[in-house]
């Protein structure tokens, strides 16, 4: 359960309203790297995760953290426009161009949709989206993805700060910076816990690792004239077996020339015949074929027949 307490988690007044500086500020509050992402990423990998304990705990206590910066942010938001005008006059306008260029810059949907409020989106007014969050039920593919997120949430809280000189947005920010410089160590301890405790393998994700293709994941493939394999990622070695990386370049590994079969005649797709006549195939072709190949699994499954 939650529980809300009153107090924000760090001061969020600036010393005077800023209409136009509001329209970017939403940036870091509902856009694809903002502070709502982090938050519904956080919260659905806590509320998803199977281990109960520190790791469960950690990544909900941020989760409910990043709440607390939703809550800021808006708080701050509403602040910055206050006064900002919900109705002008051509006139005021003209007599005015400092109103005027505010009124230009002003994000409409603040004065028209939300009443002086924050809007859960981005900076150019698109709502935030649920894509843009990971949560994949495996934590080594989450705390990477997250350490990530807090880097690229760190970068834009920078460069807003620096589209500012309003002392009290720029105290909450660096607030802010702090708990994104914090967080990103946060998520690589977390990873460097996750291997030394058993829970991966390596530092990186690799299900299925025992029939991979074992020479391809050893493999840098590289164009003429490129430089990449002066990196370590061409020199060093595997951090999963430790064998040696290599360099090769870039070519077919088969003969496949990816031609496709002869088109259902009902799609009219352009096609010159020579994979022989179409056979008609639809969404209940495609149904009939399905059901067709359970009922071949099940007798093959009843006679032991192996296909
Ligand atoms: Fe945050």
């Amino acid at each position: 359960m939650y529980r809300h307490t009153r107090e924000l988690q760090f001061t969020a007044k600036p010393e005077k309203p800023d209409a136009l500086f509001a329209a970017k500020f939403q940036e870091i509050l509902g856009g694809q790297f903002g502070e709502m992402t982090v938050m519904m990423q956080y919260l659905f990998q806590g509320w998803n995760c199977r281990v109960p304990g520190k790791y469960k705990d950690m990544i909900l206590d941020i989760g409910t953290e990043e709440i607390s910066h939703v809550e800021m942010l808006t708080v701050m938001l509403a602040r910055l426009l206050e006064g900002a005008p919900g109705e002008t006059t051509e006139k005021a306008a003209a007599a005015n161009p400092v109103l005027a260029a505010v009124l230009g810059g002003q994000n409409p949907q603040h004065a028209i949709v939300s009443g002086g409020g924050a809007r859960p989106t981005d900076s150019q007014g698109n709502p935030w989206n649920a894509g843009y969050i990971i949560a994949s039920g495996n934590l080594l593919t989450d705390f990477r993805s997250n350490a990530a997120a807090e880097g690229q949430s760190r970068l834009m809280t920078s460069r807003i700060a620096n589209m500012t000189d309003d002392r009290g947005v720029k105290e909450m920010l660096a607030f802010n910076l702090a708990r994104d410089t914090y967080h990103q160590q946060q998520w690589m301890y977390g990873i460097q816990m996750l291997v030394e405790e058993g829970f991966a393998e390596s530092e990186i994700e690799r299900s299925n690792g025992d029939w991979e293709d074992a020479e391809a994941a050893h493999v840098f493939y590289t164009n003429e004239g490129s430089r990449a394999g002066e990196g370590l990622w061409a020199t060093g070695n595997s951090v999963v077996d430790g064998q040696p990386f290599r360099t090769e370049p870039l070519r077919p590994l088969t003969d496949d020339q990816g031609i496709l079969p002869a088109p259902d005649p009902l799609q009219y797709v352009t096609y010159d015949g020579s994979q022989g006549p179409g056979k008609p195939g639809n969404a209940v072709g495609g149904a009939v074929q399905q059901a067709e190949n359970v009922v071949t699994k099940v007798k093959d499954a009843i006679t032991g027949d192996k296909h």
